[in-house]
């Protein structure tokens, strides 16, 4: 054939391929999120998730310091709190002394320089398994009075020493209130991580398993988003802009690789992705039963979020992924 043009040329060897790679995955582009228990010297497996663990504090730190030696720079702290504290207003959520508070304390004793993220929502401390306050007598999710509980454990989360907030919650308003809360008492420095777009998504199981979070009744569709809608993500994103996010998250993380790609086109800010519970537990189910090489398929799926524009990972594999990359 008579070819001017042959694209295979440029692959046509591993040095030729690493000259005209596009994007590479960094250890510095993973937050690794972790669980953690009461109790000491716990670890306890979370089946739906093969690998990871909900931690005792103590087990936490150490967690978080081999995390830290291979170059992980950031942590996203989720607490599995007793069902006894468990309430309607989800007060638990802002007592300083909540095993959350004690945990972020216990880590920036333990290892002042790993950055960790805080998540501002209620459902881990509310009865009823929601991000936001439940109206007892119509059953709906109670935006504005949400809010206010936000700002409340916004404030408690500062305070016990978390660099960065994650308002996971999807509640009109809550970045102008947290930012506002935050630099009125000195906190100008605490990054928001806003879930812009955070879809109301059956890929969450295995984290609600892990908690045991899952609403008591009804679903998040009310203010979670829409999986049949792309462009609304770009109205989030524009809110969240405006108020005063620092950075923007797509969540889940594969099955919306548009919705990354179309922020990243958009916004200045960075971009991050959550790569999820249930994204994580396919991938270890397939790789256990030999269907897939579980190692190629991890290290395939960050570098497709890379290409998506993402330039921070939330990932479950962020340990496993690290050691790859530090070989
Ligand atoms: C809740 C929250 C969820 C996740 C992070 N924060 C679950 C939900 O919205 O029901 C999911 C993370 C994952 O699946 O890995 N505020």
């Amino acid at each position: 054939m008579n070819l001017r043009q042959r694209p295979r040329r440029n692959r046509s060897s591993e040095a030729w391929r690493s000259m005209i790679r596009e994007n590479a995955l960094a250890v510095t582009d993973l937050i690794a999120p972790l669980f953690v228990r009461e109790g000491k010297m716990q670890r306890t497996a979370i089946a739906s998730m093969p690998g990871q663990f909900r931690l005792s504090v103590d087990e936490l730190v150490k967690e978080a310091r081999e995390l830290h030696q291979l170059g992980i720079k950031a942590i996203a702290l989720f607490p599995a709190i007793d069902e006894k504290k468990k309430t309607a207003d989800a007060r638990e959520a802002w007592n300083e002394e909540n095993l959350n508070f004690r945990a972020a304390r216990a880590l920036k004793e333990a290892l002042p320089e790993m950055l960790l993220m805080g998540d501002i929502a209620l459902d881990p401390y509310s009865s009823d398994g929601h991000d936001g306050l439940v109206d007892a007598c119509s059953g709906k999710i109670l935006n504005d009075e949400t809010v206010e509980a936000l700002v409340k454990q916004s404030l408690a989360s500062a305070r016990a020493g978390f660099d960065m907030l994650g308002p996971s919650d999807m509640m009109d308003g809550r970045v102008q209130a947290i930012r506002h809360a935050l630099d009125q008492q000195g906190f100008e420095q605490t990054l928001i991580m806003s879930y812009t777009a955070k879809y109301a998504s059956a890929f969450y199981g295995p984290f609600r398993d892990a908690l045991e979070s899952a609403p008591k009744k009804g679903d998040k569709k009310t203010y979670q988003m829409d999986p049949a809608n792309g462009r609304e993500a770009l109205r989030e994103a524009a809110l969240d802009a405006a108020e005063g996010a620092d950075i923007l998250m797509v969540k889940p993380g594969l099955p919306y690789l548009d919705v990354v790609y179309r922020l990243r086109q958009k916004s200045t800010l960075p971009i991050a992705a959550y790569h999820v519970s249930g994204e994580y537990a396919m991938i270890k189910a397939a790789a256990e039963r030999g269907w897939i090489d579980g190692e190629k398929v991890m290290m395939e799926s960050l570098l497709a979020f890379k290409r998506a524009g993402a330039d921070i990972i939330l990932t479950y594999f962020a340990k496993e992924a690290a050691r790859l990359l530090n070989r």
